[in-house]
């Protein structure tokens, strides 16, 4: 049975959820699903935007064959080779095979090192701001860098302001019936999966990401988009505005709150009490918008996405094998891999002989970009005691008066 949804008087999404994913791009939990999103156009050409994951190609296909409804199939947009979008293109050729294939020169490459065997007089590669009309629809074709792979572009209906925007304004999280942000609590429920998303997917590539936004701001105009049609999550007829000004402060590494996150590494509660009595001075200066995590029960990717959240990080880590306990390593190398930066950090060391944590930690910190280290560093030598209880009143009154300036 078919489930596709139409998005206006000739676009349909064709797309398809998929709930029982563990993993995204096994390494990232899915507790809520996610969605593929592809879209057909109905013009007097018809034009598929994008496929989706081999998982849910039956439902794809079942989608695209009924909204095309006998008609063939004349072009197959790629905006995004990543196989959660890719991996049906092979069904599309075997059962449209006249289907001309509309992408950027690097997205042929990349296919073909997936084995995707392309007739190449089947292939228009495009420029960036190349154009093709379908009819009463023309698309405008602007490259994307890096969002999220280097040959990534994303498709502007000039004749409705549709944009489709690859992964870009993506999100985690399946559709389950609805389609549209407005369909949803989008700033209750879906945003911290967005968050997410965005952070751990794409967002090493801010700079890229700012410069696709500068770009669709100067070729296309910001006011011209009416429509945002992602490749994950729901589509964007209202609102943009908000969900641009959540990608430009995630892109700039600006943070969206004042707030606290205090991530500790413990191994027998030591440590975690003594961050639980650091949260407990910050609520008593005043600053309420903190959070706790455990670095060893808390995956990385929601440690990431609160990190891009919040302004302030407080690392709290025992010593482990003369080291940074692995997990809270891990968690470090995860910031640096995705390039955060412009973040206050204060510094909790913990250990029983030799503790090393702390400088450690620094030492990683100040391999990042625009990070601003308190001096009010403290240590806690196998337990917090009473005869600690200035320093650690020193360290929350310095993160107090640094989110409160
Ligand atoms: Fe959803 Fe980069 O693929």
């Amino acid at each position: 049975m078919h489930n596709y949804r139409q998005v206006t008087d000739d676009l349909y999404w064709v797309g398809a959820d998929e709930h029982r994913l563990a993993l995204f791009e096994n390494i990232h939990p899915l507790y809520h699903g996610v969605s593929y999103n592809a879209y057909v156009l109905l013009d007097e050409k018809t034009v598929l935007f994008d496929t989706a994951d081999w998982a849910v190609g039956r439902q794809f296909i079942t989608n695209v064959k009924a909204v095309l409804n006998g008609r063939p199939l004349d072009y197959l947009v790629i905006n995004h080779v990543e196989p959660d979008h890719a991996a049906s293109i092979e069904e599309i050729l075997l059962r449209w095979p006249e289907v001309k294939i509309i992408t950027t020169p690097k997205a042929v490459t990349i296919l073909n090192q997936f084995g995707f065997q392309l007739d190449p007089s089947n292939v228009d590669t495009v420029n960036e701001g190349d154009t093709r009309c379908f009819g009463k629809h023309t698309i405008a074709f602007v490259y994307a860098p890096m969002v999220h792979w280097p040959e990534a572009m994303v498709s502007f209906d000039t004749t409705n302001g549709v944009l489709f925007s690859a992964d870009a304004f993506g999100s985690f999280r399946s559709l389950d019936g609805k389609l549209f942000a407005d369909e949803v609590d989008f700033d209750g429920e879906w945003i911290d999966d967005a968050r997410r998303y965005y952070t751990n997917i794409v967002g090493k590539y801010g700079p890229q990401v700012v410069a696709l936004l500068n770009k669709a701001a100067s070729v296309v105009g910001l006011d011209n988009i009416k429509m945002l049609c992602p490749l994950h999550g729901p589509i964007w007829r209202k609102d943009l505005g908000y969900i641009i000004d959540k990608y430009t402060h995630w892109a700039t590494y600006e943070p969206e709150e004042k707030g606290v996150m205090i991530v500790y590494a413990s191994m027998y509660g030591n440590t975690e009490a003594a961050a639980e009595v650091l949260a407990a001075k910050l609520t008593a200066r005043g600053v309420t918008n903190t959070r706790l995590y455990d670095v060893s029960s808390t995956h990385v990717s929601y440690l990431i996405s609160d990190l891009f959240k919040y302004s302030h990080l407080v690392l709290a880590s025992v010593t482990y094998n003369l080291g940074i306990f692995p997990p809270m390593h891990n968690f470090l190398t995860d910031m640096k891999a995705l390039n955060l930066q412009n973040r206050t950090v204060a510094i909790m060391g913990s250990g029983s002989w030799a503790p090393r944590s702390g400088a450690l930690m620094r030492e990683e910190i100040e391999g990042l970009k625009r990070m601003e280290i308190l001096d009010e560093e403290m240590t806690v030598t196998s337990s917090l005691k009473a005869d600690n209880e200035s320093e650690i009143d020193a360290l929350a009154d310095a993160i107090a008066a640094s989110v409160q300036k």
